[in-house]
């Protein structure tokens, strides 16, 4: 619905422009029937998990397609990553490291493995943490690095390695938002000790639920075999201190699907990377995190840096969109380090990290966002900048 007047914004009781509203999960839907193939193969065996045909046709298939020689399913990313730091964190060791500027419940994975975040710098330009941030976070209590990528573009990963490597520290990337992307040194997937990715419906791969390591040590695969199935081999020979992480058939069909769907998908959301980028270009004040192009990437997430020239706070901004139905996001805010904690953590001093949370918004994207939803959106900005004064008079008490 156009709006005209400021009276015709939904904060001000005007009719919503997004009826059904417009969200920043991905939520691929692939074909049905490819879907139903797929289930039917484990319907048809009668083994619906504990390692079925199609969990371990998804662990072929991803560990071909991240160039990496393992890939072990899990029931969700979560505790994926907890168990690969739990095999591999240093003994004896108290603290992980990891950024602040990430995933809103990243930080609890430490508080699974009794150890204690140590929260790391980003880049001012690329949000991500770096060789050198990650060195200053070290020290002798480090039992292993948590490096988690960025949304838009990935971080140094060969860098990040090195450092770890270096210092005698597992490296365990949280890969969630750039299964698709490569960097100079290859494809990620490949690199460190492991990389965790998730299948949640939000995520480029949907597999309703779920998520998978890659990792080139066998030894480290076949131990996280053991721990996703409660740690036994066998019926009831027990090695390892295991819980049920295991990824069940129907997860793992609808994985496969949004797979054999995957290259379309990226033609899809580059379509809608460059809808809004074009758009965008016409409003100062909001500038689009750009793809890095010269490698491989998703296009998915969209995100926009509010600059001094657009006139209303990030707050106000969020709460006309949401009233129009626009599930943006302040994207990372707050950093982990400022948010309350329930369990240890050494606090933190991360002015850059700081300012960045302030700054950003993570627009609608993914398989049900439109072209036609991304220009409506583009003029809701349009209208807002144009109409700043009025709202915001129209708002004071
Ligand atoms: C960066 C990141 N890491 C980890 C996770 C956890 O993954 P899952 O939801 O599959 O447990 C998420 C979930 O959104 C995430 O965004």
């Amino acid at each position: 619905m156009e709006k005209r007047d400021i009276g015709d914004l939904a904060i001000f009781n005007g009719p919503r422009a997004f009826l059904t509203p417009i969200s920043t999960s991905n939520l691929p839907q692939p074909d049905i029937d490819n879907f139903l193939a797929y289930s039917r193969k484990f319907y048809e065996a009668k083994h619906y998990t504990n390692n079925g045909p199609n969990v371990r046709l998804l662990e072929s298939r991803l560990a071909q397609f991240h160039q990496a020689k393992h890939c072990i399913a899990f029931a969700n990313g979560f505790w994926a990553i907890v168990l690969t730091l739990k095999a591999l964190a240093l003994p004896g060791k108290t603290e992980i490291v990891i950024p602040s500027l990430t995933y809103r419940r990243l930080a609890d994975i430490t508080a699974w493995l009794r150890l204690v975040p140590r929260f790391c710098e980003v880049d001012e330009h690329t949000l991500s943490i770096t060789a050198e941030t990650v060195t200053n976070c070290i020290n002798d209590q480090t039992a292993a690095i948590l490096a988690a990528h960025p949304i838009v573009n990935c971080c140094d990963a060969e860098a990040i390695a090195s450092v770890g490597l270096r210092a005698g520290i597992p490296t365990v990337f949280d890969s969630v938002e750039s299964v698709y992307e490569s960097v100079a040194g290859g494809k990620i997937g490949s690199f460190g000790n492991a990389e965790c990715f998730s299948l949640h419906a939000s995520k480029l791969v949907n597999g309703f639920e779920g998520g998978y390591v890659t990792t080139n040590d066998g030894d480290l695969a076949r131990r996280l075999m053991h721990m996703r199935g409660f740690g036994f081999i066998g019926q009831d020979t027990i090695v390892e201190l295991g819980l049920n992480a295991k990824l069940c058939e129907p997860h793992a069909c609808m994985a496969l699907a949004c797979l054999d769907d995957l290259e379309d998908q990226v033609i899809r959301n580059r379509m809608r990377y460059y809808r809004y980028r074009d758009s965008l270009q016409k409003i100062p004040g909001l500038r689009l995190l750009e793809f890095d192009e010269s490698n491989r990437t998703s296009y998915k997430n969209i995100v926009v840096e509010i600059t001094a020239a657009w006139p209303l706070s990030r707050k106000l901004t969020l709460e006309i969109l949401h009233a129009e139905g626009v599930l943006a996001r302040p994207y990372y805010s707050p950093p982990l380090h400022k948010k309350n904690m329930s369990y240890p953590y050494i606090p933190a001093e991360l002015p850059v990290t700081e300012q960045l949370a302030d700054k950003f918004l993570l627009l609608p994207c993914g398989h049900f966002v439109t072209t036609e939803d991304i220009d409506r959106l583009c003029d809701l900005f349009v209208f807002m900048q144009d109409n700043a004064n009025g709202i915001m008079e129209q708002l004071q008490p």
